[in-house]
Order: C-alpha cells, then structure tokens, then sequence
C-alpha cells in the first residue's frame, strides 16, 4: 500500500485546518487504496529553522528535526492542507518544507487550502515551493471557502461536492506517486 501524509499547515489556536485535515483523512482512509497518515505539524514542535548544516547533506543536529524526517522519508506522496496568509502558506509550513530535502524528493503532492478565496494563491506558491525539492504536484486540488464551507467561518461544513474533487486529486496523486517510485529506487 502506498503511504500517504495529510499535512496540516496551520498551528495556530483555534485554526480552522485541523478540521479540515480531518474531513480530507476520514474520506481518503473509506478508499481503501493507500495508508493514509495524519501529520500534523504541531506534533513536531518545529519552530523556525535551526539546523546549521543545509537540509540537502541531511545532517541533522535536532531531535525536532530527526523526527520531522523520519516522517516524512517513507511517504510515497504528500496532500498538503493549507489556509492562505497574506497570500501565501503559513510561515509554519514554510519551515517545516525548508528542515527537510531528500525526503521530499521524486514524490507527488496535492492540495486542500481555504480561505476567503478558497486559498488558492497559496496553492500557487506551494507549487512553486515544492517544485524547488523536486516534487511533483498533480494539477486537481480542493479549494474550500471560509464564507461557504464553513458556518459563522469556523464550523467546518463542506458543500458536497469537494469530495468529488478531493477523489479526483486523489487518483491522481496515487497514480504520480507510485509513477516517481522508480525514482526513488
Ligand atoms: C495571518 C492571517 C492572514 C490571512 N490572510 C488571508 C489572505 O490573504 N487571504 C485569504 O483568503 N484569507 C486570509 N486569512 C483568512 C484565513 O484563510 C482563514 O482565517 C483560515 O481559517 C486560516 O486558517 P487556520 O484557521 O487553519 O489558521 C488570513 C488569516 C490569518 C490568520
């Protein structure tokens, strides 16, 4: 079975993120097709970057930062789920891609964000972000709005139909990431 990480992006207090990587987990794991795993950052204690040797050698001096990898390096693909902050990911998550490289690399990810517009600039900037460790992004993602998907902006009640799309995001990140596995040997 190929090993999936749900990412949670934000680590804020009273976030809205959890919920949602919540809903994204329950609906991938009822596929049956993929081990799904929730990793949420909050679990890592990451803070700001704090290795003093460049993340490419993989010389880790934390204990944050070894955990951080270890999780990430059997992962076979990547759903990312982010709000949009001024525009772009959470500083947070920022950080969290910066600790690692190699355990990134040569795997797909895709995207649920939300936000006002539905996150999507901050999908555009992860895009870019991650396409620097070499990973390969899948082109359907779920954008969810904080007026429409959720009541009074915090209680979390997706339309219907993100599943469908969250599905097809899915399928396509399963057939990418078992597509890179030659890649990584
Ligand atoms: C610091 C900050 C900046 C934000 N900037 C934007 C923004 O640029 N565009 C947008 O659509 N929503 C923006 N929002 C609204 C968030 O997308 C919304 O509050 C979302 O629930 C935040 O995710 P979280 O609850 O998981 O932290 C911002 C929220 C915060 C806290």
């Amino acid at each position: 079975m190929p090993k999936v990480g749900i990412i949670v992006g934000s680590t804020r207090p009273g976030r809205n993120g959890e919920a949602v990587a919540r809903w994204v987990h329950e609906l991938a794991t009822k596929r049956g097709d993929a081990e799904y795993r929730l990793l949420d950052l909050r679990d890592f204690d990451l803070r700001h970057l704090d290795e003093q040797t460049p993340a490419a050698a993989g010389v880790y001096q934390h204990e944050h930062t070894k955990r951080w990898s270890a999780a990430i390096a059997p992962l076979d693909a990547y759903v990312f789920v982010t709000p949009e902050y001024n525009h772009s990911i959470p500083g947070a998550l920022k950080d969290a891609i910066d600790f690692l490289y190699n355990e990134w690399a040569d795997k797909a990810a895709g995207f649920v964000s939300y936000g006002v517009d539905g996150g999507v600039r901050s999908v555009g900037h992860l895009r870019d972000i991650l396409s620097t460790v070499q990973v390969a992004t899948v082109q359907a993602y779920v954008a969810l709005s904080v007026a429409t998907d959720f009541e009074n902006f915090t209680d979390f009640r997706p339309a219907p139909q993100h599943e469908e799309r969250l599905n097809l995001m899915l399928d396509q990140l399963l057939a990418w990431g078992s597509a890179l596995q030659s890649l990584r040997g």
